[in-house]
């Protein structure tokens, strides 16, 4: 199985860390495409909770080969607190590689994040303050910072000098900030300059030459489909492709290599951040939901959004996709309900749409159609065999798998690495 790719097909914190981990000893390389340190992955080892932001979750598995690849923004600073860390909880990470291409996330895109949306005031994004936006913004506007420029400082210098010029006057006379220093970025770019070069790589052509050698490499995206910055819920998105397509042109392998595309489906939804959620719940099931599923930003501590399932999101993550295969998780969340809503269309206007809207504002009020299914209280969480599952909640999972688009070949039971059905194998 050369290619695989995990994406998430909500909005976000589905459990992709927690599926990279289960699939660790059988993989070769594990590659982060898009993102930075926005993203938020907790795996449970054991009694050992690790909370990865900018690091794949691959790297919690020994001899694994950890990529960052060219589509993801680097800040740094928060690079090498995570390895340190990891480091200090005996996780070796000396394999690491680091894109020459990748982009950088520094101190003026950090404040430019924050300041846009204290600007945004009651229109604001949500985002989660580490720059992201800012950074991919200059990557497109052709100012960016890349990797390899650490590695020539008169360039580097003059870069830094060209993406400030505009920045400081819309920092001192639009947000009343004070001006950055070309001098003081250079300075600190610079200083982590040497202790980066043993990890910088090109990584497009390693990988490229890892599938040639018919090794295993496990493309692990960072948010989700719903956030996906062409497909998801525009503007209240991130700033890069995290949908599987994001897998090719955030790491420079061709599209026909992968063979396998996985969807991180949670049983429910949730949300961090503003922006439309149809399913969304405001009384206290949803209080249960979030204090059930533990639903706090592994990122910003933020209470997330909750609701119910929504069948045609998942069947759009499906198409956008091309998802071979759904991982179910948190279905041990839902234990304890009397009845499980699922969401299978909205009404829009008075009228019933099967799909999700392509028309935002149509989104924006779409009022979901529900099917209840009944619930279970037993408890599921040492459940291994699919047939071992109360009657249920095999009705349950098997009607999201009639309306999502593709099979579900697993199934999350609790949070620790253990703690899965497996109904078809995900590499097999
Ligand atoms: P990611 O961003 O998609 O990697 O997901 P997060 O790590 O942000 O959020 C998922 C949370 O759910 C984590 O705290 C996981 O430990 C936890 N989790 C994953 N799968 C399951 C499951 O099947 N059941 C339960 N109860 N928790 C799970
Ligand atoms: P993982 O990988 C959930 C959301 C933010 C905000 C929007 C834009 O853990 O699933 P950004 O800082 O990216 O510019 O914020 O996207 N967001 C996430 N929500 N999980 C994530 O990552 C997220 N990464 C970004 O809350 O609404
Ligand atoms: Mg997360």
């Amino acid at each position: 199985m050369p290619a695989i790719v995990i994406i998430g097909a909500q909005w976000g914190d589905e459990g992709k860390g927690k599926a990279t981990d289960l699939l660790g000893s059988r993989i070769d390389y594990v590659v982060k495409f898009n993102g930075g340190n926005n993203a938020g992955h907790t795996v449970v080892i054991g009694n050992q909770k690790y909370a990865l932001h900018l690091l794949p979750s691959g790297i919690l598995t020994e001899g694994v080969i950890p990529v960052i690849s060219n589509g993801v923004v680097i800040d740094i600073e928060v690079l090498f607190h995570e390895l340190e860390a990891l480091t200090a909880r005996g996780v070796d990470v000396s394999r690491l590689r680091v894109s020459a291409n990748a982009h950088i996330i520094t101190h003026y895109h950090r404040t430019l994040d924050k300041v846009t949306e204290r600007f945004l005031g009651k229109k604001q994004i949500g985002t989660t303050g580490r720059g992201i936006g800012p950074a991919y913004a200059d990557k497109i506007n052709r100012v960016g910072i890349r990797i390899q420029d650490l590695f020539d400082e008169n360039i580097l210098r003059q870069k830094v000098e060209a993406a400030l010029d505009q920045k400081n006057h819309l920092l001192v006379k639009v947000y009343n900030r004070r001006a950055i220093s070309a001098d003081e970025i250079v300075a600190n770019l610079l200083s982590y300059a040497e202790r980066l070069r043993p990890m910088v790589a090109d990584t497009g052509l390693e990988l490229n030459l890892a599938l040639d050698a018919g090794k295993t490499v496990l493309f692990e995206g960072g948010q989700a489909t719903m956030l996906d910055v062409d497909h998801g819920t525009y503007p209240f998105v991130t700033s890069s492709n995290s949908t599987a397509g994001g897998a090719s042109t955030g790491s420079g392998i061709g599209p026909g290599r992968i063979e396998r595309v996985i969807g991180i489906v949670k049983a429910y939804t949730t949300r961090v951040g503003a922006g439309p959620f149809p399913t969304e719940l405001f009384d206290e099931s949803g209080e249960f939901l979030r204090s059930a599923g533990f639903e706090f930003g592994t990122t910003t501590g933020r209470p997330r959004r909750t609701g119910w399932y929504d069948a045609p999101i998942a069947r759009y993550s499906a198409r956008i996709n091309g998802v071979t295969d759904f991982v179910m998780t948190k279905l041990d969340v839902l234990t304890g309900l009397a009845t499980i809503p699922v969401c299978v269309a909205y009404e829009v206007d008075g009228k019933r749409v099967e799909e999700v809207p392509v028309s935002q504002s149509d989104f924006h009020h779409a009022v979901p159609i529900y099917e209840e299914f009944p619930g279970w209280t037993e408890d599921i969480t040492s459940v291994r065999e699919f047939e071992d599952l109360p009657a249920t909640a095999q009705s349950y999972v098997l009607a999201i798998e009639a309306m999502s688009g593709s099979r579900i070949s697993a199934i999350g039971v609790g949070p620790g690495r253990d703690a899965i059905i497996v109904r078809h194998d995900l590499l097999g």
